[in-house]
C-alpha cells in the first residue's frame, strides 16, 4: 500500500504591503480596533501583473524544488481557490502549462477556505489508491479583486498569496493520516460572492448593486468557526488513533487570532502548539494553511516525525481537518534545475498554440 507523503512545500505572496494605517485612509476604521479584534496587522496585495494562477505557479515551483521533482513526473495537479483565474478554464490547467507538467491530470476544486483541506484529501486518496504516484496541491488567492474597498467589514480581512505541497507515494508509513470533511450549505449565506455564477450572472444591475463582492455576516461566521475547529482536529485526530497528547503543532487557518484562541481553548492546548502568522497575511483563504506551514518549517516549528493537524473552515459552510507526520525533506543526490523545465514549459506552451493556428488553416482549407 502507498502512503501520500508531504514531500515539498513552498508560498510565494506578492510584494505589495497594505497596513492597517493604509486602510484607515480608505474607510472608517484604525489600527488598533483591527488588530484587537482580528490579529491582523498588514497583507499583501497583487499588482496588476500578478493573478491566481501566476502566484499558484510560483509557489508550485517553490514546492517542486524542495520535493526536487521535476514538473514532468507530476500525475495530478488540484489547485482550490475561491478566487480563481476564471470559471473556465481551470487555474489547475494554467498552472499545468505554465510549469510543463506535461504529462498531469488538473482540476480546481471549490470549498473555500477549507479548500485547501480538502484538496490535500483528494491528493492522498488518489496516492493511497494507487492510481497516481505524484500530485502537487496548490492553494492560491487574488481575493483583493472580489473586495469592497469601500466595506470595512470585510476588506480589512483579506490579503492575497498562495501556498503548495507536493505529495508523492512512498511505501513507508507516514505522510497524511487521516481526515475529516464537513460541509452544512444551509449556512452558505452567511459568506458568499453572489454574482458571476449562473444564479446571477453578471448584468448591469448585479454590478451596480455590488453583487460581485464578498458578503459576509461576520458574526455568524465567527460563532460557526469557534463551534467546529476544535471538534475537527479533535476528529482527525481520533480517525489517526492519535491523541492530543501526540500532538507537536496545529497549523489552523489563518482567519481571525479570538477564533484560533478559542480553538486552542476548546481542545486546552497551550497557544504554542498553534501556527499564526495571520499578522502578516490577513485572510489568505485557501491558501493560509500552506503559507503557514512553510513558515512554521522555515521557522523552526515542524520537523520531521512531528504529528501536525491542519484545521480550517469557510464559505459553504466548509469545514475539515487533516492528520499528518511530517515527512521532512528527502535526502537530494542530484539537484532538478527548474529555470530549465520553465524555460522547456514556455517554449511548449508557444510551439502547441502555433501548431493549434496552422491545423486551424490546414482544417479550413482541406478539412471537413
Ligand atoms: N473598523 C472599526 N469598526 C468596525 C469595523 C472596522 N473595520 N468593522 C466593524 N466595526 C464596528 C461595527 O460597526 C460595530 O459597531 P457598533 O457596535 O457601533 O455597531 C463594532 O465595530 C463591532 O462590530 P462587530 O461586527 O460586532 O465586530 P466583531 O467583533 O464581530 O468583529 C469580524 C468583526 C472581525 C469580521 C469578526 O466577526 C470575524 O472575524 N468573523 C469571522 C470572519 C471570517 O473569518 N471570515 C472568513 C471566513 S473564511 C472564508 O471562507 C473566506
Amino acid at each position: 500500500m502507498a502512503y501520500a507523503h508531504i514531500t515539498g512545500w513552498g508560498m510565494f505572496v506578492p510584494e505589495k504591503i497594505l497596513t492597517n494605517d493604509d486602510l484607515s485612509k480608505m474607510v472608517d476604521t484604525n489600527d488598533e480596533w483591527i488588530r484587537s479584534r482580528t490579529g491582523i496587522r498588514e497583507r499583501r496585495i497583487a499588482n496588476e501583473e500578478q493573478s491566481s494562477a501566476s502566484l499558484a505557479t510560483e509557489a508550485a515551483i517553490r514546492a517542486l524544488d524542495v520535493a526536487n521533482l521535476k514538473p514532468t513526473e507530476l500525475d495530478l495537479i488540484i489547485v482550490s481557490s475561491s478566487s480563481p483565474e476564471h470559471i473556465f478554464p481551470s487555474t489547475a490547467s494554467l498552472v499545468q502549462d505554465r510549469i510543463g507538467a506535461t504529462k498531469a491530470g488538473a482540476f480546481d476544486l471549490s470549498a473555500a477556505c477549507t479548500g485547501f483541506i480538502y484538496a490535500l484529501d483528494m491528493g492522498a486518496q488518489a496516492i493511497r489508491s494507487g492510481s497516481v504516484r505524484n500530485v502537487l496541491v496548490v492553494g492560491t488567492e487574488t481575493l483583493s479583486r472580489f473586495v469592497d474597498w469601500t466595506d470595512r467589514n470585510t476588506c480589512i480581512l483579506f490579503g492575497d498569496g498562495s501556498g503548495a505541497f507536493v505529495l508523492q507515494a512512498d511505501e513507508k508509513p507516514g505522510g497524511v493520516l487521516s481526515s475529516v470533511l464537513h460541509s452544512d450549505g444551509s449556512g452558505g449565506d452567511l459568506l458568499t460572492l453572489p454574482a458571476g455564477g449562473s444564479r446571477f450572472p453578471a448584468t448591469t444591475a448585479t454590478v451596480q448593486d455590488g453583487l460581485h463582492f464578498i458578503q459576509m455576516d461576520g458574526k455568524g461566521v465567527f460563532r460557526f468557526a469557534t463551534r467546529v475547529m476544535a471538534r475537527a482536529t479533535k476528529e482527525a485526530l481520533e480517525k489517526a488513533g492519535l491523541g492530543l497528547e501526540d500532538l507537536d503543532l496545529v497549523v489552523p487557518h489563518q482567519a481571525n487570532m479570538r477564533i484560533i484562541d478559542a480553538a486552542a481553548r476548546g481542545l486546552k492546548l497551550p497557544m504554542e502548539k498553534f501556527m499564526v502568522n495571520l499578522d502578516r497575511y490577513g485572510n489568505t483563504s485557501t491558501a493560509s494553511i500552506p503559507i503557514a506551514t512553510v513558515e512554521a518549517f522555515e521557522g523552526g516549528r515542524l520537523k520531521a516525525g512531528d504529528t501536525v493537524v491542519f484545521v480550517g473552515f469557510g464559505a459553504g459552510l466548509t469545514w475539515g481537518a487533516l492528520a499528518a507526520e511530517w515527512s521532512g525533506p528527502r535526502p537530494v543526490e542530484r539537484r532538478v534545475r527548474h529555470g530549465w523545465y520553465l524555460l522547456f514549459a514556455r517554449v511548449r506552451s508557444m510551439i502547441l498554440r502555433v501548431m493549434r493556428i496552422i491545423e486551424g488553416m490546414l482544417w479550413g482549407r482541406f478539412g471537413r
